[in-house]
């Protein structure tokens, strides 16, 4: 890495100028001075109906829309894929919502999952009367020198057994926030494009791993990557 000053880094996050330690990621990070300044600025100059046609309106407009082109920016995506929300275990619900399945087509879902990713799906099998087929890698465990560490990898040949011309979704983590591993989403998501149901929809929560590593929603092939900007900075 070329020369970085972590106190000019550390300047830029005015929270950490209080004497305190914060160690609850990925609960939620500190923001950057710029973030905080750019919501101050277009909530005291520019926090009108947007879509209105008189000046402000339009400024604030721009605005949004240069946060919708961000977003998408930043995970390769296109704009209108793009929907902002109050947190990932809103938004995955809210997706829940939209979906509709006849009965007794299957749902695939992860349980090394966070409640985020199951909850929404556990609900819309009970309510439309779907086969909710439960996704459970293999415990494996590794030892070092200090100590063992158990872990869970998903994987194609774990998911495909599960797979059949009924499967109309599967969902699963990037990033385990307890185990901490990452899967291979793109082969995973290549496995169901593969097998007998194409067309099923893969929903992926990306909320450990967007803080850690740049995400391109185009190369993994997803259908949903949700994960919580304000984890992120
Ligand atoms: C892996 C993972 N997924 C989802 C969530 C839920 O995110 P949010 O609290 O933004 O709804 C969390 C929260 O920590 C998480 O760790």
């Amino acid at each position: 890495m070329s020369n970085f000053d972590i106190e000019t880094v550390r300047s830029q996050f005015p929270a950490l100028a209080n004497d305190q330690v914060f160690f609850d990621n990925a609960g939620g990070s500190q923001t950057l001075g710029t973030v905080i300044e750019a919501i101050r600025d277009y909530l005291s100059r520019t926090n009108v109906q947007l879509g209105a046609s008189y000046k402000t309106g339009k400024l604030s407009m721009e605005r949004y829309d240069a946060g919708f082109a961000a977003g998408a920016k930043y995970v390769n995506a296109e704009v209108p894929e793009i929907a902002f929300g109050a947190s990932t275990t809103q938004l995955l619900r809210n997706v829940s919502f939209t979906l509709e399945f006849d009965e007794g087509d299957e749902i695939v879902v992860s349980s090394i999952d966070h409640e985020a990713n199951i909850a929404p799906w556990v609900d819309l099998a009970a309510r439309q009367k779907l086969v909710l087929k439960w996704w459970t890698p293999p415990l494996t465990s590794s030892d070092d020198a200090s100590n063992t560490s158990i872990n869970a990898q998903l994987s194609p040949s774990n998911l495909t057994p599960l797979l059949t011309s009924r499967t109309r979704l599967v969902s699963c983590t990037h990033v385990s926030n307890i185990l901490g591993n990452i899967h291979p989403i793109a082969s995973i998501a290549a496995a169901v494009r593969a097998g007998p149901s194409p067309n099923a929809l893969v929903v992926v929560d990306g909320v450990s791993y967007a803080p850690h590593r740049p995400i391109d929603v185009r190369a993994l092939g997803v259908d949903v990557y949700a994960f919580s900007w304000y984890k992120v900075r």
